[in-house]
């Protein structure tokens, strides 16, 4: 494969979520984006940390429910616990393939799983779904005909509408085997005006994004069967402990989890 350009000078979405999360792995045009961002929605740290919480506990309840195949598309640089760690846990035999289009996650793609189960990476963009359907590494990976957990965690927002998304959820649905879940989470201006400054920073920082309603979450989701709570917001999503009302309005974006029948 040929080896992505890295451009330091251009703000990238896994390197400035990786700056919230405290992590080293950015550049100045991301801690600038990031900063500013912060400066216009104060909670997206909190954001960010309770998104990342619910994937693990997302992932958990699927690995749970006996699902050993993982796709994570829209992965970001690795952070402690990852996905990986979560469910092998549970099943040590659990399969999970990564996916991401920034250099920087390439450049950690070695994470390392468990010896009898299997991690492996694909750098490829979710806007052309086939290249990572038809990858050698997932083909290596997944079974088709086994159930699959597809998680979109923070990564659809990232997909305008001129680039189709639903039709991408959709087809990469269509891929997989009745009793697979779809695990998804999403920016929303739902829950007050930060969220879509966020967004105007991003364009200025020459990133794009879309941030979407509830119903607009919603459709994602068209003819799946959801797992209670249902559609809601990612610390309301089965919370091991409850989590502060405050959150409501600190954390702009919407998490569901459900079964393709
Ligand atoms: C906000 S981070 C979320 C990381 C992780 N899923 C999580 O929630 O902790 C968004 C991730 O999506 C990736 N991403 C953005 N646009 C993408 C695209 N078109 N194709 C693949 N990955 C994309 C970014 O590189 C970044 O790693």
């Amino acid at each position: 494969m040929e080896s992505p350009e890295l451009n330091p000078q251009v703000a990238h979405t896994a390197r400035v979520y990786d700056y919230w999360l405290g992590g080293h792995d950015n550049y100045e045009a991301d801690r600038r984006a990031g900063a500013r961002s912060e400066q216009v929605h104060p909670h997206v740290r909190v954001t960010a940390r309770q998104n990342r919480n619910f994937m693990l506990r997302a992932a958990e309840f699927c690995a749970e429910q006996g699902i050993r195949q993982f796709l994570d598309i829209g992965t970001g640089i690795p952070t402690e616990p990852n996905l990986h760690q979560a469910v092998q846990r549970i099943d040590p035999t659990a399969r999970v393939v990564y996916v991401d289009n920034d250099p920087m996650v390439l450049a950690h793609a070695l994470m390392t799983g468990t010896p009898q189960g299997r991690t492996t990476y694909v750098h490829a963009d979710v806007r052309q779904p086939d290249s990572i359907l038809t990858a050698p590494e997932l083909l290596a990976t997944l079974d088709p005909t086994l159930p699959t957990a597809l998680s979109l965690i923070a990564v659809m927002h990232f997909v305008e509408d001129e680039h189709s998304p639903y039709d991408i959820v959709d087809h990469l649905l269509s891929a997989l085997a009745p009793g697979s879940y779809l695990v998804m989470t999403h920016a929303t201006p739902d829950f007050g005006p930060e969220m879509a400054e966020v967004e105007r920073i991003y364009h200025e920082s020459g990133m794009p994004g879309q941030i979407r309603t509830r119903a607009e979450f919603a459709r994602f989701f068209t003819n799946l069967e959801w797992v209670p709570p249902a559609l809601t917001t990612p610390h309301n999503w089965r919370p091991t402990i409850a989590p502060p009302a405050k959150m409501d309005s600190q954390v702009q974006f919407y998490a569901g989890v459900a079964r393709k029948v």
